[in-house]
């Protein structure tokens, strides 16, 4: 049942092969996107919650998390090779296991996207904060810069960042090779920086307990700094603007996420071992929950007695810094957080919009959704739409959440494309593989077992979310999607889908101007000509 209207990988890569994009990007490229789009508010911010859940012992917690992102990526080369074409898990679960599967992809990349991009601004807006503070001694309002979950009304510089990044989304900014490629250096340079003052300041004792909170401590954070990989898979998003992407788009993407695991074990050795990682406790000497009134409560009376755990700061890597001598370094840390993370949101919430608009161009969704803008050339309405519920979720919610949330969404899509890979080694054994996943037998079921094993290790909250969402999602496929699918249909277009995909192709530009696909690069990966491709 749920094979049903399947849309054959043939018509999709013939449709991408009729209207390919200009194919500009290599391994140097890719690797630089796919950096620019994983370090984020993960390693900047998160570190403290991971510590509050495991304690040193997050450092287990990062090598668990790095591991199921690496099998989920060998996952990912295989069908990136294979079908080098925009739209990641979406299109791979269309191809390979129907339109149902695909829409709860699509669905769950939705969760994925727009509510990371809630929890990077909220990390965003830490650093802000802390950088108002120490560098030019300004305090803003308690009130205003945290939301009701930490004892504040709201969090307003989150608020704003998000609205200013969906307004350059809806004028049609789009980070540019030139810009992406400085805020990696920066990002990399203040990581670096990071690792090599708090490196020769470690401590052995600073590692005891260990685990504090056993292992199911070291899981749950696991769970959580998952959050700070994820981004890898926009590598494979760009498939289609790849010189070579058979080769290309694996190399990317593994050379992406070694990369970042390497400065996030450095950077998390650093920290622990240079001025400790210890949750602080409840009453029963459980580590109180991150992003809980209870804990935003004790980490105030300890500041006022001064003391200042990594596990309360908004700013750890700054704080680790401060504390060990290096404050300007630390500010310029603080800095480097401020000027990098919004390209990270940016890439979040371009991610999501252009997911909804490929699902609303295979007629999933209401075509309203992928309107484009006659002046700017963007899809202005679904932006619109997503921006505003991202500014409201970073609001009023605390970054941990955010970034469970996202993740539930985000294990999803993973187990589904590590799914898709093994079916297709049974169903179309003979097709080209450009790039095999070694062992599948193996790292397939690792990337399965090992995202249901994160997912299970989430906080009840956010494993809650996730079939709510599901379920509202089917809703919508069955009172909308399943009537209205182009595949079903036998459609190229919806009435008028002419004149947009005319209008989309017009947005096509010299590749050397962005690495993010154009909303046009997402039309042809719909494949929406796959006339008769109603199994
Ligand atoms: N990996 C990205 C981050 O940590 C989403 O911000």
């Amino acid at each position: 049942m749920i094979f049903w209207r399947v849309k054959p990988l043939d018509a999709i890569l013939a449709t991408a092969e009729s209207k390919s994009l200009h194919r500009s990007l290599g391994v140097w490229q890719l690797t630089l996107l796919g950096v620019g789009a994983i370090i984020g508010t993960g390693i900047f911010v998160l570190t403290a919650e991971a510590a509050q859940k495991a304690g040193p012992g997050m450092l287990i917690s990062f090598v668990v998390a790095g591991f199921v992102c690496a099998v989920a990526a060998l996952c990912y080369s295989e069908l990136s090779s294979m079908v080098p074409v925009s739209g990641s898990a979406y299109t791979y679960s269309y191809a390979v296991l129907g339109e149902l599967v695909a829409w709860m992809v699509g669905w769950a990349l939705v969760l994925e996207y727009a509510v990371a991009s809630s929890a990077v601004a909220v990390g965003w807006s830490g650093y802000f904060v802390g950088l108002l503070r120490h560098s030019f001694g300004l305090d803003l309002p308690a009130a205003l810069t945290a939301g009701p979950y930490a004892g504040g009304v709201i969090n307003l510089p989150a608020v704003v960042v998000c609205l200013l990044v969906t307004g350059l989304l809806a004028i049609g900014t789009k980070e540019s090779a030139a810009v992406n490629a400085v805020l990696v250096a920066i990002k990399i340079g203040a990581l670096a920086t990071f690792t090599v003052l708090a490196l020769p300041m470690i401590e052995a004792h600073n590692f005891q307990p260990f685990l504090p909170a056993g292992l199911p401590g070291a899981m749950a954070a696991a769970a959580s700094i998952f959050f700070a990989y994820v981004g890898f898979d926009a590598v494979s998003t760009a498939a289609e603007e790849t010189r070579n992407p058979q080769r290309n788009v694996p190399l990317g993407l593994i050379s992406s996420l070694g990369l970042c695991t390497v400065f996030y074990l450095l950077v998390a050795a650093g920290a622990i071992g240079a001025v400790g990682a210890q949750p602080v406790l409840d009453a029963s000497g459980q580590p109180l929950p991150p992003g809980s009134l209870a804990l935003a409560g004790q980490c105030r009376q300890l500041a006022e007695a001064g003391q200042q755990p990594l596990v309360c700061s908004r700013e750890a890597l700054a704080q680790v810094l401060r504390q060990i001598g290096w404050p300007q370094v630390g500010n310029l840390i603080g800095l480097a957080a401020f000027l990098a993370l919004p390209s990270v949101i940016l890439m979040m919430l371009f991610g999501q919009t252009r997911i909804f608009f490929v699902m609303a161009r295979d007629g999933l969704l209401p075509e309203a959704l992928s309107r484009i803008h006659p002046r700017f050339k963007t899809p202005h309405v679904v932006t619109l739409v997503t921006g505003c519920a991202v500014t409201l979720a970073a609001a009023f919610l605390p970054v941990g959440k955010l970034a469970d949330i996202s993740n539930s969404g985000t294990l999803f899509a993973f187990t589904v494309v590590a799914l898709a890979v093994m079916i297709l080694r049974v169903r179309d054994k003979h097709r080209a593989r450009p790039f095999r996943t070694p062992a599948i037998w193996l790292i397939g079921p690792l990337a399965v077992g090992g995202c249901i094993l994160l997912f299970l290790s989430l906080p009840s909250d956010a494993k809650l979310v996730f079939p709510i969402w599901g379920a509202i999602g089917l809703c919508i496929y069955f009172l909308y999607g399943y009537r209205h699918s182009h595949v079903a249909l036998g459609i190229y277009l919806p009435a008028g889908g002419e004149d947009l995909i005319g209008e989309l192709r017009s947005l096509a530009k010299p590749k050397e101007e962005g690495f993010l696909p154009t909303p046009e690069s997402v039309t042809p990966r719909g494949g929406n000509d796959s006339r008769g491709g109603v199994n």
